[in-house]
């Protein structure tokens, strides 16, 4: 259990790590993130401390008992709306179910969550499968090409289509412009930094993200004043006619600042995300004929617990959030360990599905060992946890569930190199340093 410290405290450790300026810190974090995460894993054990710019001071925990205490502790004393909101609200917005904590947070939560319902994903198959296959009918033959671009493509279509319900119009058109602006010039991770000081507000990248910002902005917004007006609201399948449905438990509406807020965050947290975690399922999959044949066979056959494991097996090796959140708002207990106050508590997701004591070779990309077995308790956890666990978690599952056999029916791929992609880290996720590039070799459906 997280405790608060007490008058024992000063007897504790606050835990050790490594000695480096921040500076050298920060950039370790930013450009060899994996190596560095391992590297501190090896010297110090379940809990470590790394020091960056700006005052920043992470206590990483890797023991699954560690991440229970975490996921399940007081959230007046670790938030995560405000860890959140340090780097995101500046894109999200004030109102963002990301950046919010207590009561406001969860009135959000209550407000979406109805809007990814079982029933409403499963009408939105059909869309998905046509979006893949008018994806998949534009990649070239013969010839590399990088798989993640791809991914991205189909994710912010199923986006726009589906979660703003905006299709084909110029209103589409003029939203995919503003979200790829704004996602491209997010992509420098300095800017995390730049959201943490905003003296470094002149700083070029950061005034081009705010242009970009208020673009898309000033788009959804007039989709949602258009949206509110029309009568087919209740016969609409899409999350944001939902959005403006939803009531709170007093009976209130959502404002536009909200429903605006909200979209944005539904949009950075879910695209890249959910296409990136499928860049990494084909980049393992091509690289293990084994695990492709069987999971091609089993295709053929309409069963699916195969592809399930895949899935499970990809979000643990290749976890596309290495790390979630939480700050520490008074001194705590976490284990053997004294947390002060001002601190952020990560649970690491990277490390805790990496242990070797949960995982036998734990870096290998073996889909078996989800077979008929579920994930430890606190040792998986791709989608973060507690009260505030992904909301998309099962919206991203579905995805993959359709994408990746709508491929792999499709086309014959090869990988494009004889090795899996590095991990390399982009803004706050962990993608293949090539796009995971591969070749289409042949077609099993007419293209
Ligand atoms: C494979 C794809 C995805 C991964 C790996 C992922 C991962 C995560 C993680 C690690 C968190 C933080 C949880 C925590 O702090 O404990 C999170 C939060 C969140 N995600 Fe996802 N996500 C994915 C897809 C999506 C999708 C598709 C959506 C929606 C369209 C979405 C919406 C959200 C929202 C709204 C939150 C904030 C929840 C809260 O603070 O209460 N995510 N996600």
């Amino acid at each position: 259990m997280i405790a608060q410290a007490g008058p024992d405290a000063s007897s504790l450790a606050f835990p050790d790590g490594p000695r480096y300026p921040r500076i050298v810190q920060a950039w370790l974090w930013l450009k060899k993130p994996t190596w560095f995460l391992d590297r501190c894993s090896r010297t110090y054990g379940d809990v470590f401390t790394m020091r960056l710019p700006f005052g920043i001071t992470m206590v990483h925990l890797t023991r699954p008992e560690l991440v229970k205490a975490v996921f399940g502790g007081d959230n007046d004393v670790v938030r995560a709306g405000e860890a959140n909101a340090t780097i995101l609200e500046p894109l999200v917005g004030p109102q963002s179910v990301l950046v919010l904590d207590g009561p406001e947070h969860l009135r959000q939560r209550k407000l979406i969550l109805p809007a990814f319902h079982g029933d409403r994903m499963r009408a939105w198959e059909a869309a998905v499968r046509e979006i893949t296959r008018a994806e998949i009918a534009r990649w070239p033959a013969g010839r590399p090409f990088a798989l993640r671009p791809s991914m991205q493509s189909i994710t912010l279509e199923v986006i726009v289509r589906l979660v703003f319900g905006v299709d084909g119009s110029v209103r589409g058109d003029e939203l995919r412009r503003h979200i790829l602006r704004l996602t491209a010039i997010g992509r420098n991770p300095f800017l995390l930094f730049a959201t943490r000081d905003r003296r470094l507000g002149p700083y070029a990248p950061w005034a081009r993200f705010l242009q970009a910002r208020d673009a898309l902005d000033a788009a959804l917004v007039a989709e949602i004043r258009q949206r509110r007006d029309r009568p087919d609201l209740e016969q609409r399948g899409d999350v944001l006619s939902a959005l403006l449905l939803a009531r709170d438990d007093e009976g209130r509406a959502m404002t536009d600042d909200e429903v605006r807020d909200e979209l944005v965050t539904l949009l950075f947290a879910g695209h890249e995300t959910t296409a990136t975690s499928l860049a990494w399922a084909f980049d393992l999959l091509l690289h293990d004929p084994r695990a492709l044949d069987r999971l091609v066979a089993e295709l053929d056959s309409d069963a699916s617990e195969y592809l399930d494991a895949t899935i499970t097996e990809t979000l643990r090796v290749r976890p596309v959030i290495a790390v979630v959140d939480r700050h520490v708002r008074q001194a705590v207990r976490i284990g053997g360990h004294a947390i002060p106050a001002g601190t952020i508590a990560c649970p690491n997701i990277y490390l805790a599905q990496r242990r070797a004591d949960l995982y036998p070779d734990p870096a290998a990309f073996r889909p078996d060992r989800f077979l008929g077995q579920a994930p430890p308790a606190f040792g998986w956890f791709p989608f973060g946890g507690g009260i505030r666990r992904c909301l998309g978690a099962s919206f991203a599952t579905f995805e993959m569930r359709v994408v990746i056999p709508e491929v792999l029916r499709a086309v014959t791929l090869r990988p494009a190199s004889p090795r899996p992609a590095r991990i390399r880290r982009e803004a706050v996720t962990f993608v293949p340093h090539d796009g995971a590039r591969c070749v289409v070799t042949g077609h099993r459906l007419p293209p």
